[in-house]
């Protein structure tokens, strides 16, 4: 049985989950939960999140959570909680670090970067404002993923070395305490679709050049309409190949509907009609979605019942096991 289990940190800027994240992950692993084949867990690791900006990380989970329920995650179908709300994780990373050699952790990328960033600086210490939470992150994370038996892990390419991390882990605990936990993969996302931006450039966060997939009819618009185009005039043809506008209409869109629009840039569609049919196109898919997102968001307590129930669902996974790890590594009560 496959177990794909996904991670996100609650520290994102509020609204910019963007269509690029939309039509190449949320999309895709919705659809992919929806195989009864496989168990799908989703969750909100807000433990990983301490030590950024305090006062975002609330609303960052409401947003990530009601923007997963709106584009159809069924917590019906899947798992869907919030990583603080399942103490018998921070309860095995626990007896994670007491498997783990610090030498794996001094190899981690985003804790060396801490320290050459340091050393980089003359007068100082090389450890100057590296927290425990910086050097231990990859054995929460080990203990998000092998809690649940994950086999599959989808991440970008930033995280690989920590799911590798999570495996070496696992693999030297059930060789000192018995087979214990499964050996997890990382899927890095490099067939991901990426959509280009309103600069042509790919659509990201760190551009600034996104279209948040929860703006609002009006602002869709007009972001739609500041898509860079060429200088081609109305009744010129146009290659579809080279255009930001149809490489965005061709990830909503299905073949013979991207094909027939192809036909209209050789016919030469003038920018402003294609950037019409464009934002057509996107406010179709996303309109219920956004309803859904704009509901959910005025009710809070609502997705908190969503994250509670699905930590009870969890914590009948989590709770047996850990008293199995505990066994394991013979703390044990006296007598039974
Ligand atoms: N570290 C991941 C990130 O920054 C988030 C995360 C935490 C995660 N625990 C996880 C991802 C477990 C996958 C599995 O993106």
């Amino acid at each position: 049985m496959e177990v794909v289990l996904t991670g996100i940190k609650p520290t994102g800027q509020p609204g910019m989950l963007h269509i690029g994240n939309y039509v190449g992950a949320m999309k895709p692993s919705v659809a992919a939960s929806r195989n009864p084949s496989v168990h799908s867990y989703f969750f909100i690791a807000d433990y990983h999140a301490i030590g950024g900006d305090a006062d975002k990380l609330a609303r960052s989970t409401l947003e990530i959570t009601a923007s997963w329920l709106a584009v159809g995650l069924d917590p019906n179908k899947v798992m869907l909680y919030r990583q603080s709300d399942i103490p018998e994780i921070p309860e095995l990373a626990w007896i994670l670090h007491c498997a783990t050699a610090k030498g794996l952790m001094n190899r981690a990328h985003a804790y060396k970067a801490a320290v050459a960033e340091n050393e980089a600086t003359p007068g100082r210490d090389p450890d100057q404002a590296v927290m425990m939470n910086l050097y231990s992150y990859p054995i929460l994370m080990a203990a998000d993923i092998l809690m649940f038996k994950a086999t599959k892990v989808p991440v970008g390419r930033d995280q690989k070395q920590h799911v590798e991390m999570a495996r070496d882990i696992a693999q030297r605990f059930n060789h000192n305490f018995g087979e214990t936990f499964v050996l997890p993969e990382a899927a890095i996302g490099d067939n991901i679709a990426t959509l280009p931006g309103l600069d042509g450039r790919k659509m990201s966060k760190s551009y600034g050049n996104v279209i948040p997939v929860f703006a609002g009819e009006k602002e869709l618009r007009k972001l739609v309409m500041k898509i860079k185009t060429n200088s081609l005039e109305p009744g010129q043809p146009k290659d579809p190949s080279d255009s930001a506008l149809y490489e965005i209409y061709s990830a909503f869109a299905a073949e013979e509907e991207a094909a027939s629009i192809a036909k209209r840039y050789a016919e030469g569609i003038a920018w402003g009609e294609m950037k019409q049919v464009l934002f057509e196109r996107i406010n179709a898919e996303i309109a219920p979605a956004r309803a859904e997102y704009e509901r959910l968001m005025a009710n809070p307590r609502e997705v908190e019942d969503v994250l509670r129930q699905g930590a009870e669902k969890a914590r009948a996974v989590s709770r047996p096991f850990i008293a199995e790890i505990r066994d394991r590594v013979r703390v044990r009560p006296l007598v039974r």
